[in-house]
């Protein structure tokens, strides 16, 4: 299941190293680190209407990102406002997804080492990194059809040990997602020496018997912002929450099994593997989380 839907590129307007334009017409030097190594981090940040979703915690976020890779903020909060809002005007839309990207830059020599120029007071002064944004349509979620759930397989995660970084390099999720599409799929369940971690673009929840349990954040995979508010959610309401390791063998006993993200929000499994989920239905546990989520962002509207 995928909940982004492109509109046609012709009219699509992005934004790239200071320069909003048609995206047909924005390119990137074949040597741009981003291109050769997926030296880079990105974003995606919720918007309705023109309202960005929790975009202070996907600002932390990115610069959680950007430290990890040792790589500066190119910009102040108020240029990326500005980027946004001049975007958001030139590519309308009700429910929409801020993407942002940046990487290194470009950089004269195709080497894995990060050559910085020394400046006469002896500091290095970093390439320009490239920034790209652009404005992703995000289908309007529609009740009727997630609750009708989605089906996963459990995959093998064999993703590195930086998860946690919000990383252009994504070769693995691409892999994987596309073992699940091939086994007629909407998305894999990953697992990491038998325990669970994470969906390949969404984070996981499991309910058992009323408490909400998810894998506690780490190196093993995203710390997700849509992850942090159902957890914020189920506590306001006085549900437990339990952030622990989860075997793979408590997937097959779980009562309702989700996966979260920000465009996405909350999606109901009803298949794992060749086994039905809360009997193949979406559970009234995600009902109600879902009425929660909903509320919430009807109030920040
Ligand atoms: N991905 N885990 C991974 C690996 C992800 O790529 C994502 C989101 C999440 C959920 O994070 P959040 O709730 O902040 O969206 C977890 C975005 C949507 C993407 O790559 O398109």
């Amino acid at each position: 299941m995928n909940s982004i839907s492109q509109q046609p590129v012709s009219q699509k307007m992005v934004y790239l190293n200071g320069e909003i334009l048609a995206i047909d017409d924005a390119h990137v030097s074949v040597m741009d680190r981003g291109f050769l190594f997926g030296d880079g981090v990105y974003e995606v940040i919720p918007v309705v209407g023109h309202k960005l979703l929790r975009q202070h915690d996907h600002f932390v976020r990115l610069q959680n990102s950007l430290n990890r890779i040792s790589l500066k903020n190119p910009l102040d909060e108020t240029q990326w406002q500005l980027i946004f809002d001049e975007l958001l005007e030139k590519n309308p839309g009700e429910e929409r997804a801020i993407y942002l990207q940046i990487s290194r830059g470009v950089y004269p020599l195709r080497d894995l080492a990060i050559i910085n120029d020394e400046l006469v007071d002896g500091s290095a002064e970093q390439y320009p990194a490239t920034v790209f944004v652009m404005i992703l349509s995000v289908k309007k979620v529609d009740l009727s059809v997630v609750s009708a759930g989605i089906k996963a397989i459990t995959i093998d995660d064999f993703r590195w040990d930086a998860c946690d970084i919000k990383s252009t390099s994504l070769v693995a999720n691409v892999m994987l997602k596309q073992q699940a599409v091939a086994a007629d799929m909407d998305d894999a369940i990953l697992i990491k020496h038998g325990y669970v971690t994470e969906g390949t673009a969404s984070n996981l929840f499991l309910v058992k018997d009323k408490v909400l349990i998810t894998p506690a954040t780490g190196h093993q995979l995203l710390s997700g912002i849509t992850r942090e508010l159902v957890i914020d959610l189920a506590k306001e309401n006085a549900i437990e929450v339990i952030e622990r390791p989860i075997a793979q063998a408590e997937l097959s006993e779980a009562d309702e099994i989700w996966l979260t993200s920000s465009t996405r929000e909350i999606a109901p499994v009803i298949q794992l593997d060749d086994k039905p989920v809360s009997n193949g239905v979406a559970g009234p546990m995600w009902q109600q989380m879902t009425q929660w989520y909903l509320q919430n962002k009807q109030a920040l509207l």
